[in-house]
């Protein structure tokens, strides 16, 4: 079906940063599958652990006990100091397992909160909850009736917050960096005053690092950054590197409202989407990949400023690691074809911003390397 606006383009191989197309057209890929390929295209670690994983087995169901799905969940909870997690196989099943297991433990304490907070210009999924959990209202057309229990607040508003809660709110789902929505940052003072509220009105804190978690914002997750510490937390997107894999952690006593029959999945956790996460999370660690993240976002940014300089249709350069926007006081459309037409992949976040998710091991010279087109774009335009 119809559902994507697809680019003019069959992109057929990829290597590191780089793709082709059907045609044998080379492209710097700042697209990165919409921030899923972690470790770029054809990554060889990858490959191999792959190919040696499915050559022993590919799926068995959660029926069994599944030892790289015990190592997987052993390793997610060590990097994010909660206990529990939950697979599943993309963001917004990972966002939906979030928004039952709130709901089920308020129920399990005898408690009537069931309502979901979550912030104007969000983005969480397209799944009924969690298309009605985002703060965008054009994913909601003709999809009625919507399920209840939902409101939304302006993000970074803490006195907006605090007059929305109430007795049957349950839990604040936030995104700590909006990637759909624009690339707006939630402030770490934000972040951190939300948590003390939640924690003041015993209420869970839910974080959707879909797009910001596994290293994509220069950090393991997007929350270290504001000395925080969520209840539950959704992961999807870079964690399998491209095959698909969605995540969803919690606290011990949190996840204690999971039982046999509450939730499930057939596919979620199978041994080959958990070898594959296993193995961005191993090469995140091995060729220290945060770092390159954090160096190679600085210097993205501080490129795009310097563009904006020359060229004051830029009017901001915001992001964090290497998820980065550059906002213009025009449309982008054009420039994302135009920067395709020289060879570059980038993506809109919303009709003004430029947004760059190069892979996390993308090497200085290829930044500098889209810097250039989106100069030689901005100079034709
Ligand atoms: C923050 C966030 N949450 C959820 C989703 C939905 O993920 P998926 O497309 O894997 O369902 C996305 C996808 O863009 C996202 O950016």
């Amino acid at each position: 079906m119809n559902t994507y606006a697809r680019f003019p383009l069959t992109l057929v191989r990829g290597e590191g940063s780089r793709v082709w197309d059907d045609n044998g057209n080379e492209y710097l890929d700042f697209i990165a599958g919409i921030a899923v390929n972690t470790l770029g295209h054809a990554h060889p670690g990858m490959t191999e652990a792959l190919s040696a994983q499915a050559a022993d087995m590919l799926h068995c169901s959660n029926l069994f006990h599944i030892p790289k799905q015990q190592l997987l969940a052993d390793r997610l909870a060590t990097l994010s100091g909660l206990d529990a997690t939950f697979f599943c196989n993309s963001g917004a099943e990972a966002n939906e397992a979030a928004i039952k297991l709130a709901r089920k433990n308020f129920h399990d304490q005898g408690s009537a909160r069931r309502t979901i907070i979550s912030a104007t210009q969000s983005f969480h999924g397209r799944l009924l909850s969690t298309l009605t959990a985002t703060g965008q209202d054009k994913v909601k057309i003709g999809f009625d009736p919507l399920p209840a229990g939902f409101v939304h607040v302006p993000l970074n508003d803490i006195e907006a917050l605090k007059q929305t809660i109430n007795a049957q709110t349950a839990a604040v789902l936030l995104e700590p960096l909006q990637g759909e929505g624009g690339v707006n940052i939630a402030d770490a003072a934000y972040l951190q005053a939300v948590r003390q509220l939640c924690d003041e009105h015993g209420l869970l804190l839910m974080l959707d690092e879909v797009q910001t978690g596994v290293g994509r914002c220069g950090t393991m997750f997007a929350f270290e950054q504001a000395g925080i510490q969520p209840d539950i937390l959704t992961l999807a997107k870079g964690l399998g590197g491209g095959v698909a894999i969605g995540a969803m952690l919690a606290t011990e006593s949190v996840a204690a409202s999971f039982g046999p029959g509450t939730h499930g999945s057939t596919f979620g956790g199978n041994p080959l989407s958990c070898t594959a996460a296993l193995t961005v999370l191993d090469e995140i660690e091995s060729a220290q990949l945060l770092a390159n993240v954090q160096q190679r976002g600085e210097q993205l940014r501080q490129g795009l400023r310097d563009l904006a300089t020359h060229f004051p249709v830029i009017t901001e350069v915001r992001g964090q690691g290497l998820l980065n926007g550059a906002e213009l006081s025009q449309e982008v459309g054009p420039l994302v074809a135009a920067a395709r037409d020289k060879g570059l992949l980038i993506l809109m976040a919303g009709p003004n911003v430029l947004r760059f998710l190069p892979p996390l091991n993308v090497s200085a010279a290829e930044v500098d390397e889209a810097l250039a087109i989106v100069g030689a774009v901005l100079e034709g335009s």
